[in-house]
């Protein structure tokens, strides 16, 4: 951790707040989803399920065959709902998102810059290209996420997301005043003042990683590779600046995980995958934040409330409860035949979710 708790922290035992939701969340396919997807039905109601699969999910048709995949995963029992996305490409056509929203499944679409990050290959070369498909989720209020940076080679990486609000988001919230976007897993206090200054039509997600760590926790005493993700981690006042805008009560800001799993392997090596695997604790490492930030009372907001608000749809009927308790996470969780790490792998949380 990058710094203590304040002094003037509340010492509240119990926080019960309505079931949260996970805007952003990676699940895999094939025996990973089943390892993970659970972890998540637990928690959340609902959960923006991300189409970057190899290959990706494209079509509505591809997103039909997936969701039933993760409901399957999630159990008989379970009441965890699925929100699809789908992968937008150079050619996406504009049918598909008439397509996508007749069908009642696609809850967005996902903007990868080509080559930003793991399986973003297919992903978007030209935004002009996009332009008669953007027009059509307009109209028909699909919203469209966001990976918000850009991938030139002479672009410092920790630069990448304010140019990317520079050369393409600016140009392209004013080309479509009436799009819904999400700038996903904000990172810098540039994204946080960019998404607060523009109209109602523009939020974010934040994840747990990025209000929790700074860039030392990736790189001071040895590099730390399962605290790799993309965006990858600020400098510690780009940090303050998140869990300001997280704790604001503004509800232009919502919980997305961005969990990401990979096995091991693909983690601890030479050319390491980015993501970090948060699902197992996700509201336990958010409520961890908010109350270093004094501010629990803010938490059932921002996990809760203003996800739904910005989607449209109802909050979710049931409550969980929290316990202030310490207790420490597995060295490794299976992962299909492989093993993952989850993050803090072998040391403690503060809170821990008990109903
Ligand atoms: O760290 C990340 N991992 N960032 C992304 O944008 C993609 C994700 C993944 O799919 O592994
Ligand atoms: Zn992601």
């Amino acid at each position: 951790m990058s710094h203590s708790p304040d002094s003037s922290q509340s010492t509240l035992s119990h926080i019960s707040i309505i079931r949260p939701d996970d805007w952003h969340l990676h699940v895999r396919d094939g025996e990973a989803l089943k390892s993970v997807v659970p972890f998540t039905a637990k928690q959340c109601g609902r959960a923006i399920i991300m189409p970057n699969l190899t290959p990706p999910v494209t079509t509505t048709e591809q997103a039909g065959i997936y969701r039933q995949a993760v409901l399957a995963a999630a159990g008989e029992n379970s009441t965890f709902q699925p929100l699809m996305t789908l992968y937008l490409t150079d050619s996406t056509p504009a049918e598909e998102i008439k397509t996508a929203v007749a069908s009642g499944i696609i809850s967005a679409v996902k903007l990868y810059p080509a080559g930003a990050t793991t399986n973003s290959d297919a992903g978007v070369t030209d935004i002009r290209q996009c332009y008669p498909t953007l027009e059509m989720m307009q109209k028909l209020g699909l919203p469209l996420l966001v990976h918000g940076e850009v991938t030139h080679h002479e672009i410092d990486i920790f630069d990448r997301e304010k140019q990317f609000i520079d050369q393409r988001l600016i140009s392209l919230a004013k080309d479509f005043p009436e799009l819904k976007i999400v700038f996903e897993h904000i990172t810098t206090a540039d994204a946080a003042d960019f998404v607060r200054e523009s109209s109602a039509y523009i939020a974010a997600t934040i994840t747990a990683h990025h209000l929790l760590m700074n860039r030392n926790d990736m790189l001071v005493g040895g590099i730390k590779p399962h605290h790799y993700c993309l965006p990858v981690l600020k400098r510690e006042t780009h940090r303050q600046a998140l869990v300001k805008a997280a704790i604001s009560g503004n509800n232009k800001f919502f919980m997305g995980t961005d969990s990401a799993p990979h096995s091991r392997h693909n983690k601890e090596t030479a050319c390491g995958c980015a993501g970090m695997f948060t699902a197992f604790a996700a509201i336990e490492l958010y409520t961890e934040a908010f109350d270093e930030a004094d501010a629990l009372d803010k938490l059932e907001q921002f996990s809760s409330l203003n996800g739904p608000l910005f989607y449209g749809l109802e909050v979710n009927s049931d409550k969980i409860t929290l316990q202030r308790e310490k207790w420490t996470v597995p060295d490794a969780y299976q992962f299909g035949d492989d093993v993952l790490i989850p993050l803090r792998a072998g040391q403690t949380i503060n809170w821990k979710l008990v109903s």
